[in-house]
């Protein structure tokens, strides 16, 4: 894939390699526009490294390999740094921590070493001089020894201290990464595309362009965010990195809370994958985990070894960005008849899993990321969710390729296809014909939301549509165990649990029938509140228009829709039917005609770690049905965090916050007598 991958001769490919490095390192730190992936370039620079090693006829001060990192740009004062800013040693998977331990091991002749481990945050590195406990300069990298002087942008980033504490000694160089959330960056571009210019490819590349405008009045603009991880001082701050953090923090630097002191191999791996498992929760963006020898002594000790410390490794996380090729652009037909343009990709490991789909959105999107059928792409794979591409790589293009078009018939049922101006989402028109609609709309009414009904996925719901055993929703309740239990993957047994399921599920409440129907934009809250304002079935489906609008958050647009869903003889037919074959709702009980008389109306919870009592999704259902919220992530806001066992960073955000934290037996009080 790479145009180096010609080379015939070693001696052809080091130099193929250190020109296309180059190339790279230009776009990235001068351009602010690279045209490869973190993880791409990191592999050519290390089969350079591995070919300069392997051969040491063939080195080259000059080389890639012998630089940390870009080299000052123009517009700002060159600084040198008196200490060089070096980079890390990196690993990609166990066996090289393991080395990484070994040798530290061995040098200092010791059997188990005390860590420091930290997120890598993935931002970009600054030095920042104080004297006398005021801001004297802020410099980049720049290449290790000469940075650029960027004190003015530096100082509108609320984040760094101006003064410190009159403890801080009086000279002090503090480092650490200048990074931007990942909220900030969709803020950013949000604005820089209503504006009608450029977007930034990642918060890290926002980061840096934002940090190196010329005009500082631009960079206070963004939203810049700071984390100290080390001091360079004469005499130091105290005897380990972990001690000297917690001294950064008390002199008013910002230091990440995920910060921990860990023991030996064990110690490293587990937090890596604590921090894994985190990553997705966090709204910054981290590549890795770094860790450090804690105590400083043995850090001396052990030094440097050409640009890299041997007391610290950068454990990098698996690329959540990837480049790979798009083979072509299949369209998904949805419950409404949305088309969905779907990406069909050579496999790809990304975010840790290979990835051969990935969601391209709508026509617009396929055309603002310029994605064309054989175009080299970016996939994004972030945490479980749904892998992305991100925008094509037209530097890779090899020849002109033509624009993807939408089909002019549906894929599925050849009904015509209706795109209405200005609205970004074409649809098919077939409607219930449609099988791929019926698979869909089964699929929602099934759904736990909705009629809540086990086992009944996909895949089976696909079977059951294709052999016409199933039409619409209401076939659900007339099928038997044995109809069933001659599908593929299915036994006697699933068969009958499901006929349990579906049994289950024809007493329902209100609001959950009325969201299972899959009227267009109502949703699980917009149903319930229907469900409230009518009582029942029967009023709502002969509501008006202007009745319909006086339900809360019930607008025109979304009062026309459920007016035209109930008007319509075929979705009326399928009411019927299910009442018909003892689809029975209720009305919901008066404390949820008005949630605020519930015990736990106004709290909000965050479920953290795994409960022994019951899956996490059902403590979320038992709190919401006591009028509770629940809800991802921890905030002042917050009424309590609920912690299994094995919590994530949530507890420890928690504690920051000083938010009460229950545990399992504190659930179980709460939900037995949650007036108390
Ligand atoms: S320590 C001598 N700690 O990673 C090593 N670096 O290649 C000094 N980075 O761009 C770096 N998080 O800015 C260290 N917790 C952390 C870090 C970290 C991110 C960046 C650093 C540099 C790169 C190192």
């Amino acid at each position: 894939m790479s145009p180096a991958s010609g080379a015939s001769t070693t001696a052809e490919r080091v130099e193929a390699l250190r020109r296309e490095i180059r190339a790279h390192d230009h776009r990235y730190y001068v351009l602010d526009d690279p045209s490869i992936t973190d993880a791409e370039y990191d592999r050519l620079l290390r089969e350079l490294e591995r070919l300069e090693r392997e051969n040491p006829e063939l080195a080259d001060p000059d080389s890639p390999t012998c630089r940390v990192g870009g080299r000052a740009a123009e517009g700002f004062a060159s600084v040198r740094h008196d200490v060089p800013m070096l980079s890390l040693a990196n690993a990609f998977n166990t066996d090289e921590v393991a080395e990484f331990d070994r040798r530290v091991r061995d040098l200092l002749d010791l059997e188990s070493i005390q860590y420091t481990a930290e997120p890598k945050l993935d931002g970009l590195a600054i030095s920042l001089r104080y004297r006398d406990g005021r801001l004297l300069r802020a410099a980049t990298r720049g290449d290790g020894q000469t940075g650029e002087d960027v004190t003015a942008n530096v100082r509108t980033i609320g984040a760094v201290p101006l003064r410190l504490d009159p403890r801080a000694p009086g000279e002090l160089e503090v480092r650490g990464e200048i990074y931007m959330t990942r909220s900030g960056f969709d803020a950013l571009n949000a604005r820089l595309a209503a504006a009608d210019e450029r977007c930034f490819v990642n918060p890290r590349n926002a980061a840096a362009g934002s940090l190196r405008q010329l005009d500082p009045a631009v960079t206070a603009q963004r939203p810049l965010r700071f984390f100290a991880y080390s001091a360079v001082v004469e005499a130091d701050l105290a005897t380990s990195q972990f001690e000297s953090l917690q001294q950064l923090a008390a002199l008013g630097f910002p230091v990440s809370s995920m910060v921990r002191r860990v023991e030996s191999l064990d110690g490293l791996l587990g937090y890596f994958d604590e921090l894994q498992a985190a990553r997705a929760e966090l709204d910054f963006d981290i590549d890795g985990v770094v860790y450090k020898v804690d105590n400083l002594e043995q850090q001396r000790e052990l030094g440097f070894v050409s640009r890299s410390p041997r007391w610290a490794l950068a454990h990098k996380f698996p690329a959540q960005e990837e480049m790979t090729r798009l083979e072509r652009i299949d369209v998904q037909v949805g419950r409404t008849g949305k088309l969905t343009p779907v990406a069909r990709l050579e496999p790809v490991f990304v975010g840790g899993a290979t990835v051969t789909n990935a969601t391209l959105h709508n026509l617009d999107e396929v055309r603002r990321r310029d994605v064309r059928p054989g175009d080299i792409v970016i996939v994004r794979r972030a945490g479980d969710v749904i892998p992305e591409v991100v925008r094509s790589v037209p530097e890779r293009r090899e020849r002109e390729l033509p624009e993807w078009q939408l089909p002019e018939t549906c894929p599925e049922c050849g009904s015509r296809i209706e795109q209405v101006e200005g609205q970004a989402d074409a649809r098919c028109s077939g409607g219930l014909v449609c099988p791929a609609q019926r698979k869909r709309a089964l699929e929602h009414f099934a759904a736990r939301a909705a009629m809540d009904i086990e086992g009944l996925g996909t895949r089976l719901i696909d079977q059951l549509v294709e052999r016409e055993l199933v039409h619409d929703p209401a076939d659900l309740y007339r099928l038997d165990a044995a109809t069933l239990a001659g599908l593929e993957r299915m036994g006697e047994k699933s068969a009958a649990n499901l006929v349990a399921a579906i049994e289950r599920s024809r007493e329902v409440e209100l609001g959950r029938l009325l969201f299972a129907l899959g009227i267009r934009e109502v949703g699980e809250v917009g149903a319930r509140a229907l469900a409230r304002h009518f009582g029942s079935l029967d009023a709502l489906m002969a509501a008006d228009v202007e009745a319909l609008e006086q339900v809360e958050d019930v607008g025109p647009v979304v009062a026309g829709h459920i007016h035209e869903f109930f008007g319509e003889p075929r979705n009326r037919a399928v009411i019927q039917r299910l009442l018909d074959n003892g689809v029975r709702w209720r009305a919901e009980t008066a404390a949820q005609r008005d949630p605020t008389q519930l015990p736990l109306a106004g709290k909000v919870y965050v479920l953290t770690g795994s409960l022994e009592t019951m899956p996490r999704s059902q403590a979320r259902k038992r709190l919401e049905a006591l009028g509770a919220r629940v809800t991802g992530s921890v905030s002042k806001n917050t009424s309590a965090v609920i912690a299994g066992s094995e919590p994530g960073s949530k507890l420890e955000r928690a504690r920051e916050l000083n938010i009460d934290v229950l545990d399992e037996s504190g659930l179980q009080a709460l939900l037995q007598h949650p007036g108390n």
